[in-house]
């Protein structure tokens, strides 16, 4: 599943799980909290929440980690069952189409049991109800026969942990976000962090890899455990089969140029968009409409699958006016930015940091090994 329908199914550098992800990613997940990398923040307030319940001896509080696909909610969730000892019931949103789906799942959780709600933003608004009451009386009513003769039955759930994930906790209901004791928002890793997940990795994997190599891998899987997993799997193959299957830089980006991924993590999809938005129409502002039909695909696919990235990454800007092009776009394609005057600048706003370095320094920088 995709996170968003206009994205091209084949995507490496998609951050949502494809088929093959799903079938390794449990041998990668690491099993307890000293294992996990990086998420510093949501890491030690998490293990704070964990040992006080273990001291008292109570279930802990309910659990929500929001945050994009890829940076181990899911992962997260079966860390916080196992450091509880306890078993964990796994179910999504989605599969919750009726308020009586989820009373069945309530119902049958044994005490301390951790219920880990997948994509909890989203669960049908009967199921959310019922969450409600579930969460904080841990007791549900369960509605028996239909119209005036309907009766309410309530039933006592013992003591349980929700866990919920959520790629959007924008759109949870405010009352459902309030009933949770902590929140954890996860953040992107910083390529340090992708380094030693990598490196783990690939240790699992029986993969040999060098620092430089793990590094080369790190820098382009865009702040995400699941591309960095992704990409060390395709680049073992590339030396294995076109070498001894030692990975070192060379090695890394030889096979991630084969793969399109360049030294950013840009794909073809994401560079075509750069490179439409400055050679066709000289860095903006040019329309979404227009921008999407020179490079070919639906405005949707450029506006959710490589407008992202490319905000975060400071390489596009969305202005009112249109997107345009930022200095270090022209930079990573190895142009020369344009002396930017008075007005753009105004509109971009960001002007460009100090004095453009000259074609030379340029091509040197952004040049592959
Ligand atoms: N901190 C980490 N350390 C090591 N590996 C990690 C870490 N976080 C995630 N991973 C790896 O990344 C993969 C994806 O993580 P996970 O499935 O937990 O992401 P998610 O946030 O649940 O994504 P989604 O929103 O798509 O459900 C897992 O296979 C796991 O091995
Ligand atoms: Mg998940």
């Amino acid at each position: 599943m995709t996170p968003y329908d206009s994205e091209p199914a084949d995507r490496l550098v998609t951050a949502a799980a494809d088929g093959e992800d799903q079938a390794v990613e449990a041998a990668l997940r690491p099993k307890l909290l000293d294992e996990f990398i990086g998420q510093e923040r949501v890491r030690e307030q998490l293990s704070l929440v964990l040992q006080a319940a273990r001291q008292r001896g109570t279930a802990p509080d309910h659990v929500l980690l929001s945050g994009p696909p890829g940076l181990g909610k899911t992962t997260l969730s079966m860390i916080i069952a196992a450091e509880l000892n306890a078993p964990i019931r796994i179910t999504s949103g989605p599969a919750i189409q009726h308020a009586g789906d989820l009373a069945a799942i309530l119902s049958s959780l044994t005490e301390g049991e951790v219920l880990f709600l997948d994509e909890i933003h989203r669960m049908s608004r009967p199921a959310e109800e019922m969450l409600y009451m579930a969460m904080e009386d841990y007791r549900v009513d369960v509605i028996v026969g239909k119209g005036p003769g309907a009766t309410a039955i309530p039933l006592e759930l013992p003591p349980f942990t929700l866990v919920g994930a959520t790629t959007r906790a924008g759109l949870l209901p405010p009352p459902l976000r309030d009933r949770f004791g902590f929140t954890g928002h996860m953040e992107f890793y910083a390529p340090a962090e992708l380094e030693r997940v990598v490196h783990r990795s690939a240790a699992l994997l029986d993969v040999e890899i060098d620092p430089a190599g793990a590094a080369e891998i790190a820098g382009r899987s865009r702040g995400t455990p699941r591309i960095a997993n992704r990409l060390l799997r395709r680049v073992r193959d590339y030396a294995q089969v076109k070498h001894d299957g030692v990975v070192d830089r060379a090695i890394a980006a030889q096979a991630l140029q084969v793969y399109e991924v360049d030294a950013r993590g840009l794909d073809r999809l994401d560079r075509a968009v750069l490179d439409a938005l400055i050679r066709l129409f000289g860095g903006g502002p040019v329309g979404l409409s227009t921008l999407a039909v020179a490079v070919g695909e639906e405005a949707e696919t450029v506006e959710e699958v490589a407008e992202p990235f490319l905000v975060r990454e400071g390489l596009l800007a969305r202005t009112p006016r249109g997107r345009i092009a930022t200095p270090a776009a022209w930079q990573h394609l190895g142009l020369t930015p344009p002396v930017q005057t008075g007005p753009a600048r105004a509109v971009s706003g960001r002007g460009p940091r100090g004095p453009v370095p000259a074609q030379s320094d340029l091509f040197g920088a952004v040049e592959e090994p």
